[in-house]
């Protein structure tokens, strides 16, 4: 997400923060600022693009002091715009956040019916004026300020705040974004990651959840949110750089693999309606009545996340689905039209197939909807409405949480839906929220079994095929599991419908072969076992994802890995993890080039 810097001290804070946002830029952003304390009053220079415009702008606007923060944006709520990018100042007080607001709206109108004026349309202003507010009701010090304002305020954050009536001090506050204090002699450092601060200390305090700290030059002091005070000893970070860009991970993409279950809650904030037993997709209305068909469209990973919509659209809401390659569908004169809404699924927003083919729904008078990881990018841009997975920047080229919160954007929807439709019952939808708040949990659940994924990485790793087989909504992630082991670690594997074994497949089978099936619990896990059957009546090697408290499947399968149950319509989001985890864990052995596998892009802008 986005990158955060705070420094205070004696040596200039200008260089220092933008020293330390250059080496988070690895993790994309669209904007950055910094917010700089000089001669009773802070000065904000800030400025769409890439830091190089910031560099540009500080020229014309040098921002001289010893006292400040900073900021690169990866958009979220608000478009990337000079307005919309950190640090937000609101009276004497300067904030930067990573992270999400989740009740910003009711805040934000609360506000405004007090007399408060926006001049962003991001959640975080909204801290900004809360925190301003505390000081003008006669909070003592910027600390008791900021504790006050974090009680108004849930989701996921990371906030540094600063104020011109208190220029010796930063204010930090974190709930599930990182944050980290780095140690100096007569400074401190602030940060969202270590890589920020690492040529300046190496001696770090790492601030936990639900903590506020309170910086000065000279000292650091941890509370809870109540002002219980805290301590901690500091650590010494004795990572590379590199490593350290990494979170202490080998590769990007086994990092992001275990971002998953943050990447996922992001995703749902703000449009769970638990109360309400519904979904909000932050402002889409769409004319549900008149849809008569809805046809997602889509490339790659996103393709597999479009083929489970297909399934979690048409038993939600009723509404009849169809699923197309974007590079097939814009060359077969589709019959679309009024109708038909058109979902275009994209992580990056730029993938030119998908691009293509929403110009041709347009053209004949469909309705686009596209769900995207990147705020602004030409695909939302083009479509009729738009809404976002909360992934973060994903660096590996082999997608992972842009799948799984692409599977939680299209949850939401077929819910939005169903309920619209009438198709879904309040009751259902009641269920299937409450699990689907559950999901994080689960999947932590699953991504900590990376040593047994090693071990099985191991044992069927030097195959020279894989056959992955699933049925219903596990047959997307039969052919996502095939997809990601060709990715990167180049060894053929086929997705495969495990109902279709018999017209073909079944003839590659033979010791040699390891079938990875996917056999949850649900109305086909007994016409699954008796395709695993098959496999092994010809000596095939089964690798089974059951459901954790199925005591059967043991004694189906060579080897078994269990996930959280759940219910049917979120299952992929869970059994999709071991399969990425065993897909790294071979690439890693084999010692391909996970993060950039040979002849592929992350971003695929050309036909
Ligand atoms: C596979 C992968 C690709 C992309 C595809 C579409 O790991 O990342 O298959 O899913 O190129 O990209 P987006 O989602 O950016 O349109």
């Amino acid at each position: 997400m986005c990158g955060i810097i705070g420094y205070i001290g004696s040596r200039q804070a200008t260089p220092l923060l933008i020293g330390g946002l250059r080496k988070l830029e690895y993790r994309g952003y669209d904007s950055a600022g910094v917010s700089v304390f000089n001669d009773g009053m802070s000065r904000v220079v800030r400025c769409r693009g890439k830091l190089g415009n910031l560099e540009e702008k500080l020229k014309a606007e040098p921002a001289p002091g010893t006292v400040g923060i900073g900021h690169t944006r990866w958009a979220t709520h608000g478009r990337p715009s000079d307005e919309n990018s950190h640090p937000h100042k609101v009276g004497p007080v300067s904030v930067i956040h990573n992270g999400i607001i989740e009740n910003h709206l009711q805040l934000r109108s609360e506000l405004v019916a007090s007399g408060s004026q926006f001049s962003s349309e991001t959640d975080t202003e909204i801290f900004a004026h809360l925190v301003e507010r505390q000081l003008v009701d006669g909070a003592p010090d910027l600390t008791t300020a900021v504790r006050r304002a974090l009680l108004k305020v849930r989701g996921s954050y990371a906030f540094v705040v600063m104020s011109d009536k208190e220029p010796g001090t930063l204010v930090a506050a974190k709930n599930s974004s990182p944050l980290v204090v780095g140690l100096g002699e007569g400074e401190n450092f602030v940060a969202s990651d270590v890589t920020a601060i690492l040529s300046e200390t190496r001696k770090v305090i790492f601030i936990e959840e639900g903590e506020l700290v309170t910086v000065t030059r000279d000292s650091v002091q941890i509370t809870d949110f109540e002002g219980k005070p805290k301590q901690r000893e500091p650590k010494i970070i004795t990572w590379s750089a590199v490593q350290a860009e990494k979170g202490g991970f080998k590769h990007f993409m086994l990092k992001e693999i275990h971002e998953q279950p943050r990447a996922v809650a992001d995703t749902l904030v703000g449009r769970v309606d638990l109360e309400g037993d519904d979904v909000r997709l932050d402002g889409v209305e769409l004319d549900v009545k008149n849809i008569k068909r809805i046809i997602f469209i889509a490339c790659g990973t996103s393709y597999h996340a479009s083929m489970v919509g297909e399934f979690l659209v048409e038993s939600l809401a009723r509404i009849p689905v169809e699923v197309d390659l974007a590079s097939e569908f814009r060359y077969r004169d589709p019959i679309v039209g009024p109708g038909d809404l058109v979902v275009a699924v994209s992580q990056s927003g730029e993938t030119l197939d998908t691009m293509e083919a929403i110009r041709e729904a347009k053209k004949k008078g469909a309705t686009v909807l596209a769900i995207s990881n990147v705020v602004e990018s030409s695909i939302p841009r083009l479509a009729d409405h738009a809404f976002y997975t909360h992934a973060g920047p994903e660096i590996g080229v082999a997608s992972t949480k842009a799948f799984t919160t692409q599977l939680i954007g299209i949850a939401l929807l077929a819910i939005y839906l169903g309920r619209r439709t009438n198709a879904l019952s309040r009751e259902r939808a009641r269920t299937l929220l409450a699990e689907l708040v559950q999901i994080p949990n689960k999947m932590r659940d699953v991504v900590e079994q990376g040593a047994h994924l090693q071990v099985l990485a191991r044992r069927y790793g030097n195959a020279t095929g894989f056959l992955f087989l699933g049925r219903g909504a596990q047959y997307p992630i039969a052919l996502e599991g095939a997809l990601k082991l060709k990715e990167i670690s180049y060894i053929h594997a086929e997705g495969y419908a495990a109902g279709e074994m018999k017209h073909g497949p079944i003839a590659l089978i033979d010791d040699q072969l390891p079938v990875v099936v996917l056999v949850p619990k649900g109305p086909s896990y007994e016409k699954t076992v008796s395709n695993l059957a098959e496999v092994r009546a010809r000596q095939g090697k089964v690798l089974a994802i059951a459901t954790r408290g199925d005591n059967e499947i043991g004694g189906h399968s060579d080897d078994v890995v269990l996930v959280p149950d759940t219910a049917l319509e979120l299952q992929p989001m869970l059994t999709v993890l071991p399969l990425q985890m065993l897909s790294y864990y071979v690439a890693d052995q084999k010692g391909t080039d996970v993060d950039q596998p040979r002849n592929l892009a992350k971003s695929v802008t050309v036909e």
